[in-house]
């Protein structure tokens, strides 16, 4: 641990559901074939949420990998987000479910809800709260369950999604390590590109909203592409440039997982390598708030990388939002 005030990931891990769907099954509930699939968005085979998995089960499982990883116990977590677009239940949080399951009792919890954005948005809030002293050890889950809000009868959604959670665990580290610039956005004015008509509050669940479907993840896929294609761009450049480095000075990328093409085309137009940008949707398809910290386990674990490499990670998602961050590692 560092003496000053440098925050960063102490630890990962990730948790995700055992049922694969591949496209060949999709091809038997829609109209879509596996060529269209891949070509379009890299996606191969998705997992998807059978019986007793649920948001908060996949969350518990990935944090008690993450805290063994810490070598922390529950109760020395003192601040537990859950980012989620898909929370077991509206009330309570599911932070607080998953803090009573881990025993997590000296953790304020809470649920942050920024889309796909949601683990780079918690990220920067755990930064702030080691930073100024509030929590010590901050236990981050990136988590969305998105089959039961997905219409299997949308072929241009259905395909894209899938269930998963990563979490980590921050604190503080080396100086010189860990987030050395992240920025947040969001842009409101674009919330009707992807949205859920019904059950919140304004349009709560009545017979008639489940008969049209009003329940099912509605989303404007083309221009939520063109966006997603100049942000993911923009923003890293952004945080690059504010801890006065370059895109020629980065070692990995680690984009959310949305379509492989808006990948693409960001790290070519950067100048990175293939070989430098983590990308895993063609297993998991786009698991929202948990593409990031997923990817980035598996990296962990395949020892991808090394003792003060510079990794963007950046993401975009419903709202609009978007972020990115810079971490040394
Ligand atoms: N199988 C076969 N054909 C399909 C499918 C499918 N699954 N889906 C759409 N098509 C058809 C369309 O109907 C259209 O047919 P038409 O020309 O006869 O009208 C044709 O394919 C082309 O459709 P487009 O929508 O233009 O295809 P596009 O190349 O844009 O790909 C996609 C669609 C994959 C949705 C792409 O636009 C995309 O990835 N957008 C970004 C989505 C995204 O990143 N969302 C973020 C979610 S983040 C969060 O917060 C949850």
């Amino acid at each position: 641990m560092g003496s000053g005030n440098a925050v960063g990931i102490i630890s990962t891990g990730r948790a995700l559901p055992v049922s694969r769907i591949t496209n060949f099954d999709l091809e038997e509930i829609v109209e879509t074939s596996d060529q269209w699939i891949r070509a379009r968005t890299g996606i191969e085979e998705r997992r998807i949420i059978t019986n007793d998995e649920t948001n908060s089960e996949l969350s518990v499982l990935a944090s008690l990998i993450a805290l063994e990883r810490a070598n922390l116990r529950p109760e020395d977590i003192d601040l537990l987000i859950v980012a989620t677009v898909t929370p077991d239940q509206t009330l309570p949080s599911t932070a607080c479910l998953v803090q009573a399951r881990l025993n997590a009792y000296n953790a304020a919890a809470f649920d942050l809800a920024a889309g796909c954005t949601g683990f780079l948005y918690g990220l920067s809030v755990a930064e702030q709260y080691i930073k100024n002293g509030a929590a010590k050890n901050v236990l981050l889950i990136g988590v969305d369950t998105l089959s039961p809000i997905v219409d299997w009868q949308d072929r241009n959604t259905c395909v894209l999604f899938g269930d998963g959670a990563g979490a980590v665990v921050l604190g503080k580290v080396e100086d010189d390590r860990g987030i050395l610039a992240s920025k947040m956005f969001s842009d409101g004015t674009k919330a009707g590109l992807l949205y859920i008509p019904a059950g919140g509050t304004r349009c709560p669940a009545t017979l008639r909203t489940v008969g049209e479907r009003m329940h099912f993840i509605k989303m404007n896929g083309p221009e939520v592409f063109k966006f997603a294609v100049t942000v993911m761009i923009d923003s890293t450049l952004q945080v690059l440039e504010m801890c006065g480095k370059t895109s020629a000075e980065l070692d990995y990328l680690v984009p959310h997982q949305a379509n492989e093409r808006i990948i693409n085309f960001a790290y070519k137009k950067m100048g990175l390598k293939p070989e430098q940008v983590l990308i895993n949707i063609n297993r998991y398809g786009n698991m929202s708030s948990a593409s990031i910290p997923v990817v980035l386990d598996e990296a962990v674990d395949g020892g991808k990388f090394k003792d003060g490499d510079l990794i963007a990670l950046v993401s975009f998602g419903a709202g609009l939002t978007w972020g990115a961050a810079v971490l040394k590692w």
